[in-house]
Order: C-alpha cells, then structure tokens, then sequence
C-alpha cells in the first residue's frame, strides 16, 4: 500500500519510518547472505585441517589388513611410550575387537578406509578427522584417564552408521594403582 495521498500525516510518517526499518532489515539480510557465503568459500578453498593428511604415506589398504608388523586395531610398541593403531574403516565397523591403549602413552592411530568415507572421531577427546579410501590419515592422542572411550563415526555412510562405534579401553599404566582405588 503506498497510496500516501489518502494517509493523515501521522500515517504518514508511521508509513515511512516502517518502509525505513524495512530496508534496514533487507540490507542487513544481504549483507549476512554474503558474509556467510563467502565464509562457506573460504572453507572450500583454504585448507581448515578438516580433512585428513596422509602424512606422506602412500594407500596401501591390502597392507594395513595383512602386515604382520601393523595388524588391524592392535597398539603396535613403535617408541619409548608410543604405540600406533592402525584401523581399515569399514561398513560399519571400525576395528575386529575393543582396542587396547595404555594410559598416558602416545598413541598414533592410522586411520583409513575400505569403502566410503568415514568420519573418526573419538569421544571425549579431540580426535577428529575423516578416513578417506586410498589415504592414511594420522592423528595422535595422549589418554589421560583410564577408562572406556568410543570411536564413532560422524561422516554419515550409509544404513548402520549410527551404529558404527567401536571401543578403545585405555587400561591403567600402573593397574595396581586402579586396584587399591
Ligand atoms: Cu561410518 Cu558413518
């Protein structure tokens, strides 16, 4: 309605400060529009750490399954205190068993995929990063507490992916410590 003509002036004015607030709005609308726009771009284009970093390994997925050295979901003893896990991500599994960790030890887990990707994260900890078929993602964590922590999968893959969880049991460095508590 901007029939002005038939307004009183104080419709008048009531008219055109709402017309003023509503420009406002629409200007502010579009200027979130593009803020957010570009911010989703910016995402795309520059490298957020979101995704996996192969860390130079090369895709060597029939390995990982087969390699004595490196099998499936075992903390392997690669240092003084470190251990490495690695794990083929499955429809919809993430290891054959309950992964064993020691409290306190730096575990590197190298994470991959078999079939689609996958999103690894562990909670409780900051563990987050996506298995991608033909990739070796690594990532590191130091457990602190003892205790149960469960992988889950937060990259939808399919009909059993929100059952796709798996446990990593952290047992005490000193069990007799956990014993006398
Ligand atoms: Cu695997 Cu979702």
């Amino acid at each position: 309605m901007s029939d002005l003509s038939s307004m009183t002036p104080s419709e008048r004015r009531f008219y055109e400060a709402g017309e003023r607030q509503e420009r406002i709005w629409v200007f502010i609308v579009l200027i979130l529009l593009t803020v957010m726009t570009i911010i989703a771009m910016l995402y795309v284009v520059i490298d957020y750490n979101l995704v996996t970093k192969s860390g130079g390994q090369t895709p060597v997925i029939g390995q990982m399954t087969t390699d004595q050295a490196q099998p499936e979901g075992v903390a392997v003893e690669t240092g003084p205190n470190a251990y490495t896990v690695s794990l083929v991500a499955r429809m919809w599994r993430w290891a054959p068993g309950p992964i064993h960790v020691k409290q306190g030890a730096k575990i590197t887990f190298r994470v991959t995929s078999a079939d689609v990707l996958h999103g690894f994260e562990v909670q409780g900890t900051d563990i987050n990063l996506t298995a991608v078929p033909g990739e070796i993602g690594l990532v590191s964590h130091v457990f602190r507490k003892p205790g149960t922590y469960y992988i889950i999968c937060n990259e939808y893959c399919g009909l059993m992916h929100h059952a796709m969880a798996s446990p990593i049991i952290v047992d005490p460095a000193r069990p007799e410590a956990e014993a006398a508590q």
